[in-house]
């Protein structure tokens, strides 16, 4: 495992969201060095994120959004209580591929303790993971994409501030993530704190802004209501991505809350 501090970029110019090929996301190593087991990280973030589902009834949301999902199976299976239907937008044709080989011939034994974890803290889940993740839908797509007001919910873990080395660009996927759901529908996030561009295993670097609580308050307060920002400590288990720690977000997008979407 490589524990060099990631390098900044070779040229020293700001790379922005459309330099970098996502297409080429190494699925293997990312899982190697985030999820073939449970981090304290991620059972920090699990907490966290149960929590907010479990204040809804099962069922008792339309459709909800994961944006960026990458590889990462867990977000997806905390919403299969709640949720009547999933959207799992993500770009990248190596974690489109990884997503549908997992959700329709069986996810790799490595997840079981992470299923595990999600239900003991939301006993609304069903007894089998495949039941919960029977709501996934996966969708190739961008921050860009997404149609405003569609969600009931949306959640982003890892993605506004580890997709670009731009603040502004930064800002406009949040914006997107933020307008992605109704008037009073509800935000669920995850950001590494203070993270520079970084390395996964031994190839390139891919483009980060690194963020703190300042800068997601900068972000969030003019467009939300009801912020509540949480740190999670750094995580010493994982390699050295250059972070601080974890920053978990949770607001609501203004306005009347209007009934659930049917269908
Ligand atoms: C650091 S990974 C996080 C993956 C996953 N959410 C997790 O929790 O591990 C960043 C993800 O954002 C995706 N991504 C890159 N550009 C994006 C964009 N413009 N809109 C949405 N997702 C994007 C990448 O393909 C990648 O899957």
């Amino acid at each position: 495992m490589d524990r060099t501090p990631p390098s900044p970029p070779p040229t020293g110019r700001i790379r922005r969201n459309r330099d970098a090929d996502w297409n080429a996301w190494p699925v293997d190593d990312y899982l190697a060095e985030n999820y073939r087991r449970l981090h304290p990280c991620d059972i920090g973030v699990i907490r966290h994120h149960a929590a907010v589902y479990r204040r809804f009834p099962p069922g008792s949301l339309a459709r909800t959004l994961e944006l960026g999902a990458g590889p990462n199976l867990y977000p997806l299976m905390l919403a299969g209580a709640a949720s009547r239907r999933i959207d799992a937008v993500e770009p990248s044709a190596a974690s489109v591929r990884y997503l549908r080989e997992q959700l329709d011939h069986g996810i790799d034994d490595s997840w079981r303790p992470f299923y595990a974890l999600c239900r003991s803290l939301d006993p609304a889940l069903p007894a089998e993971y495949a039941e919960a993740l029977r709501r996934v839908r996966v969708v190739r797509g961008t921050a860009d994409d997404l149609a405003p007001g569609a969600y009931d919910l949306a959640s982003m873990n890892f993605v506004a501030e580890s997709v670009t080395e731009d603040f502004g660009e930064f800002t406009a996927v949040c914006d997107a993530f933020v307008r992605a759901v109704r008037p009073g529908g509800t935000l669920l996030a995850a950001f590494m704190e203070r993270m520079p561009s970084y390395r996964i295993g031994t190839g390139p670097v891919w483009p980060a802004c690194p963020v703190d609580e300042t800068a997601l308050r900068a972000v969030f307060v003019p467009r939300t209501t009801g912020l509540r920002v949480t740190r999670l400590a750094k995580d010493r288990t994982l390699p050295e991505y250059g972070d601080t720690g974890v920053l978990l977000l949770t607001a609501e997008r203004p306005g009347t809350p209007a009934p659930p979407v049917q269908g």
